[in-house]
């Protein structure tokens, strides 16, 4: 009787195996949730990789590698509630695996954002001497903005992705495609859903290794294998959901599963680059291939910038030349977060801030044409005053005025946009205003960034991500954006 519970108990587990979802450990004995056959999948473009065999490369020189990601709250990992989000995974498996000394990783994406952003601030949120960027943008970008390519969308996504290739150490610039089922165009589940398809084309003109969710595990997500199954999402209910569910919200994957997955994905990149070189050596022709030079733009004329176009954070004071009179670089905070800016209370005080604002852009219909300019300001519902905004040097521009003072209670950056003829040494002057709506005369302002492009242009409008960087930067040494600064 016994004899026969037994085997059927056997018979059980032997027809129906568990699919149970591999913990979490870290150390040097990772266990991974894709096989090799899956994580291979997701590789949607590899071409020569010369750029990643030559990061990889130094790294297993003995010398130090340094990494950093770029994105929108995927990569500054939103759903990664408790557990590390994807840049983390991968940080800790590089280290995990070839040692601390010689990786380093940084986090420099920003919730809300789209490559527009990058494409104007990516000196705040790289460190220079980078050797691998992950780029993380087919979510956030518009899927199919218009005209094909030759818009605003895809041009700015362009020069990020120029300028971020011309970085010293002649980084490998790496496309990851993130997914997201619920969201995905024109249904939910959609395959051909998101920007993935025109960033393909960069991939292939640029010859930037890529990495797809979708090519890896679409299947196993219509399939509903325990942590991807794409509905309901773990926030519905989180202990019952746990290891199944692949999101955590509607957007964003979980950090338990989904978050795990895209970095398997950089880490199996990684991991057959390291492989690849002890059969094939990096050679020195290789290392001095012309892969490095960067061809004509694909979209025509869209030239990056050489010059940097954000000044936010501490790179803002890089624009003051002059110590300026009436105006002190002050950190207002009152909280743990840092509030620096350039602050006046004296009317009649000016502070001069010299910027390049020559576009390269060919969408510029000669040099008188205009960029736009965005200047960060303080609005506050206490003592704040008003200053004009002008332009000199070699630019010019219609004066305007900003006003520091508004009814609501509370304490924002805003963008003040005005358009200016391009020149290299514009400098741009802001004079404290004797008339107020308050009744004081407080100026503060933090920022300035300026549009590749002349003519109309969407610029950056995003004053929540200016601000967050302006503050979260000021926490490290470099003055670059890093996700992890955010905590403190
Ligand atoms: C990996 O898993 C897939 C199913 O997701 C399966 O088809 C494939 O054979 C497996 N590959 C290996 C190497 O085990
Ligand atoms: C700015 O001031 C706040 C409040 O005094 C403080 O907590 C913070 O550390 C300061 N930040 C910097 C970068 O000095």
């Amino acid at each position: 009787m016994w004899c026969i519970l037994v085997s059927v108990l056997l018979l059980g587990v032997l027809r129906a195996p568990v699919l149970a979802y591999p913990p979490y450990a870290r150390g040097k004995d990772y266990a991974w949730v894709l096989n090799s056959t899956d994580a291979n999948n997701g590789i949607s473009y590899l071409g020569s990789h010369t750029r990643l065999r030559m990061a990889v490369d130094k790294m297993k020189d003995g010398k130090l590698m340094k990494v950093a990601t770029l994105g929108g709250s995927i990569t500054a990992g939103q759903g990664a509630v408790d557990a590390p989000n994807w840049p983390q995974y991968l940080f800790n498996w590089l280290e995990d695996t070839y040692g601390k000394e010689v990786v380093k990783g940084s986090n420099g994406a920003v919730g809300g954002t789209v490559s527009g952003y990058m494409s104007v601030c990516h000196n705040m949120h790289v460190p220079k001497d980078v050797d691998i960027v992950l780029v993380e943008y087919s979510v956030n970008d518009w899927h199919s903005p218009a005209p094909t390519f030759q818009n605003n969308i895809r041009r700015g996504y362009e020069r990020l992705l120029r300028k971020l290739l011309k970085y010293p150490n002649n980084p490998a610039v790496i496309l990851v495609h993130t997914y997201v089922w619920s969201q995905a165009y024109p249904f939910a589940g959609s395959f051909w859903s998101n920007a993935e398809r025109e960033f393909h084309e960069f991939a292939l003109y640029y010859h930037l290794p890529s990495l797809s969710l979708k090519a890896c595990c679409y299947q196993k997500m219509v399939a509903g294998e325990p942590g991807f199954q794409p509905h309901p999402v773990r926030n519905t209910n989180q202990d019952g959901l746990k290891y199944k569910a692949f999101y955590w919200d509607n957007i964003h994957p979980d950090g338990a599963t989904g978050a795990r997955v895209i970095a398997e994905l950089v880490m199996n990149l990684v991991r057959r680059t390291y492989a690849e070189l002890d059969v094939q050596p990096l050679t020195e022709e290789e290392a001095a291939s012309p892969s490095l030079k960067l061809p004509a733009p694909m979209i025509p004329g869209n030239v990056e910038s050489i010059s940097d176009k954000c000044f936010i954070g501490n790179f803002f004071t890089e624009t003051v030349k002059e110590k300026p009179k009436g105006w002190e670089w002050i950190n207002e905070s009152l909280t743990e977060r840092p509030k620096w800016g350039y602050v006046s209370t004296v009317v009649g005080s000016i502070l001069k801030m010299v910027i390049d604002t020559r576009a390269t852009a060919s969408q510029s219909n000669g040099k008188d044409s205009e960029v736009l300019v965005e200047l960060a300001y303080l609005k506050s519902y206490e003592k704040m005053g008003k200053a004009e905004v002008k332009c000199g040097g070699d630019c010019s521009c219609k004066a305007s005025v900003i006003d520091g003072h508004h009814g609501i209670r509370n304490s924002q950056l805003h963008l003040h946009n005005f358009y200016v003829t391009q020149g290299s040494n514009c400098i741009i002057t802001l004079k404290v205003l004797a008339e107020s709506s308050s009744g004081h005369n407080k100026v503060k302002v933090a920022g300035l960034m300026i549009s590749e492009e002349s003519g109309e242009h969407e610029g950056i409008r995003n004053h929540m991500a200016v601000e967050y960087v302006h503050d979260i930067s000021q926490r490290s040494k470099d003055g670059t954006f890093e996700v992890n600064n955010h905590a403190r």
